[in-house]
């Protein structure tokens, strides 16, 4: 994986998240999408930005249902080449750019959304603080990140003697910062940071947490994909909505 380029314009991961993202019963699906839209708002009429937008699925669905602008922002130009030529839309926009630059306008906002982007941002606290000075009093921060428990080691299950999934590791789980972990079949880096960094450092910024999820697949969703069975046996995700005082 090149070290010039934003993570998700190096060939390989960019076609294998592709080749992910359109698997049926994938877990954003599922879990994680559902999960963070019983967090957003009523979206009508809001001017909202979308952190880490990707392909742009969730900037069309907040246009879809209203927004009145939405401004969706990655780092990766193959991602937001994607997102302007997939989610067209007249109240849809696009910009390049890395969070840990990313300055938005002073109070300008009514809700800000991320989808699983911020456990690849080293900055949080900036850009919480980036974000707080961006919101309109009362407005919503919603995002959702890779469980803590998920980044913090491997993240690969452990095996027994006979290859069956014994246990997931959780280790050095308070040592935050940079890891190099298993996705996709590749080496991916991802931001460790603990629940109580994510959840503090709001708290610290004036945010007041209003709901925190750790969704997990139910029945219906199993008897439909089994092999999502063992995501119940630790929370893939961690989803927070923090509303500005
Ligand atoms: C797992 S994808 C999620 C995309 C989208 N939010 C979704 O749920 O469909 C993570 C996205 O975060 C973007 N990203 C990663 N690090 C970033 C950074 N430092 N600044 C801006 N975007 C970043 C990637 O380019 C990628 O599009």
């Amino acid at each position: 994986m090149s070290d010039d380029l934003p993570l998700y314009d190096d060939d390989n991961l960019f076609s294998a998240y592709q080749d992910m993202r359109s698997a049926p019963g994938r877990l954003n699906e599922v879990l994680e999408r559902p999960a963070i839209w019983s967090l957003i708002p009523n979206p009508e009429n809001l001017v909202i930005a979308d952190l880490g937008c990707g392909a742009g699925d969730m900037v069309r669905d907040l246009c879809a249902k209203g927004a009145r602008d939405v401004l969706g922002i990655d780092a990766s130009e193959r991602m937001i080449a994607e997102a302007t030529r997939s989610s067209v839309h007249p109240r849809a926009r696009f910009l390049v750019q890395p969070l840990e630059t990313l300055e938005l306008p002073e109070n300008s906002y009514d809700l800000v959304v991320s989808s699983l982007a911020l456990h690849y941002v080293e900055p949080y606290d900036k850009l919480v603080k980036n974000v707080w000075r961006a919101l309109k009093p009362d407005a919503r921060f919603v995002f959702s990140v890779e469980h803590p428990i998920v980044t913090c080691a491997r993240r690969e299950w452990q095996t027994d003697a006979d290859g069956e999934r014994a246990h997931w590791p959780v280790d050095h789980y308070s040592e935050e910062g940079s890891r190099l972990i298993r996705w996709l079949g590749l080496e991916v880096p991802r931001q460790h940071r603990t629940i109580s960094t994510y959840l503090n450092v709001l708290i610290e910024c004036g945010f007041v947490i209003e709901k925190v999820l750790e969704p997990v697949p139910d029945d219906d969703a199993i008897s439909k994909w089994p092999r999502l069975a063992d995501q119940r046996r630790r929370p893939p995700f961690l989803l927070v909505s923090a509303r500005k005082m």
